[in-house]
C-alpha cells in the first residue's frame, strides 16, 4: 500500500463497530461463548460475504453479532479494531454501534456500553487515538423501540456524542424518526444518519430538514438532485463516504464508477471510511487506496479527503485546527 496513505494523519467518521469482528475472533467468541456458528470454517464465512445489496448483508452481519455477549467481547471487538486503526495512523475515530442487536437478544446495553467504552479508553492511553461514540437506531425496528434505546443511553449521554440511523434504508425514512431525534437534539446530542446510501435524495432531504443532522453517512445518491448538491456544497455537510462498501453492496457496479471525485470536484465536503471492514474486505487505508486508483486521485486530492476527515468530525475546533 502507498506510504502517502497509510502515513497521513485520518480521522474516522463511519465505522460500525459490529463491522468489524473478523471471522477469526468471530470462531473465538462463539467458542467461548458456546455458540453455534451457520459456518464450519473461516474461509466458508468469508465465501458468504459476497452481498448483492445492503439487506443481504444486514442479514449476515446481525448473525455474527450474535456471538457478542459478555462485556470481554464488545472489549476485544474494539481493542482488535483500534489496533488496526493505529496501523494506518488513525488519530481519531467516532464509532457507530448498535445495541438494539444486542438488547434485543437479552444483552444488556451497559454490558455492550461498557465493553466498548473501556477498549477505547484504553486505545486513548495506550495508542493515542481519540474518539467519539455514536448510538444507532436500527431503522427497519419501530419509532417507540427507538426511544426505548435513547432511554437507556441517557444515563451515559456525557459520554455520547451523536445518535445515528443505520439498517435497512428503504422504506424506512428519516420522517419516522423525527421524533425521537427531536427528543435527542433536546437531550444535548448532536445527530447523523444513513442516507442515499440505497435510498433517494429525498431522504437526504429529511435527514436535513427533519432530523438536522450534522453529516450525511454516505449520501452518494445526492448527485441525482442538482439542487441538494448545490445545498450541501454550500453548507459544506459533510458526506461520510464508504467506497468499498458501495461496491460489496453493488451501490455501484466497479470502484472506477464511484463518484466520490465527481464529488470532491463539486465542492463537498467528502470523507473516506471503511464503515464494516471485516465484510467489505479492507479498513481505511485500503478504501484511500481503492479510490487512489481507481480514480487516479493526486496526493492533493488524498490530502484533501484527510483534511476533510478533521474537519467533519466532532472534535473541539481547537483540536481540530492543530490536527488540520
Ligand atoms: N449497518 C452496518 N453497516 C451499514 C450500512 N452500510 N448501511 C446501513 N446500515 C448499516
Ligand atoms: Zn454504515
Amino acid at each position: 500500500m502507498d506510504n502517502f496513505i497509510v502515513g497521513l494523519p485520518k480521522a474516522e467518521l463511519h465505522l460500525h463497530i459490529e463491522g468489524t469482528l473478523e471471522p477469526e475472533l468471530m470462531f473465538t467468541l462463539a467458542e467461548r461463548n458456546k455458540i453455534k456458528l451457520p459456518f464450519h470454517s473461516i474461509s466458508e464465512a468469508k465465501q458468504a460475504y459476497n452481498f448483492n445489496n445492503l439487506q443481504s448483508f444486514l442479514d449476515i452481519y446481525y448473525q455474527g453479532s450474535n456471538v457478542l455477549q459478555q462485556e470481554q467481547d464488545f472489549y476485544d471487538l474494539t481493542w482488535a479494531y483500534l489496533q488496526k486503526a493505529a496501523t494506518q495512523n488513525v488519530k481519531h475515530t467516532e464509532i457507530f454501534f448498535d445495541p438494539q442487536s444486542h438488547t434485543e437478544r437479552g444483552i444488556a446495553f451497559e454490558t455492550v456500553y461498557q465493553g466498548i467504552y473501556r477498549a477505547l479508553q484504553a486505545g486513548q492511553k495506550e495508542l493515542g487515538i481519540s474518539f467519539q461514540l455514536i448510538v444507532c437506531f436500527l431503522r427497519h425496528l419501530s419509532a417507540a423501540e427507538a426511544l426505548k434505546t435513547l432511554e437507556m443511553a441517557l444515563p451515559y449521554k456525557e459520554t455520547i456524542i451523536a445518535v445515528g440511523l443505520d439498517s435497512s434504508e428503504q422504506g424506512n425514512p428519516p420522517a419516522k424518526f423525527q421524533a425521537i431525534f427531536d427528543r435527542a437534539r433536546k437531550e444535548g446530542f448532536l445527530t447523523v444518519a444513513h442516507a442515499g446510501e440505497e435510498g433517494a435524495p429525498a431522504y437526504i432531504w429529511e435527514a436535513i430538514n427533519l432530523l438536522h443532522v450534522s453529516r450525511i453517512d454516505h449520501g452518494v445518491r445526492s448527485i441525482e438532485d442538482q439542487d441538494l448538491i448545490k445545498y450541501l456544497a454550500e453548507q459544506q455537510i459533510p458526506l461520510t463516504v464508504c467506497p468499498l462498501s458501495n461496491i460489496k453492496l453493488k451501490v455501484f457496479e466497479t470502484i472506477e464508477k464511484h463518484n466520490l471525485k465527481q464529488l470532491l470536484d463539486l465542492g463537498l465536503c467528502v470523507t473516506v471510511n471503511s464503515d464494516d471492514p471485516a465484510y467489505f474486505g479492507g479498513y481505511i487505508a485500503e478504501n484511500y487506496q481503492a479510490v487512489q486508483d481507481a480514480l487516479n486521485l493526486n496526493q492533493t486530492e488524498i490530502y484533501q479527503l484527510a483534511k476533510n476527515s478533521f474537519q467533519a468530525s466532532f472534535l473541539q475546533l481547537e483540536t481540530k485546527q492543530s490536527l488540520i
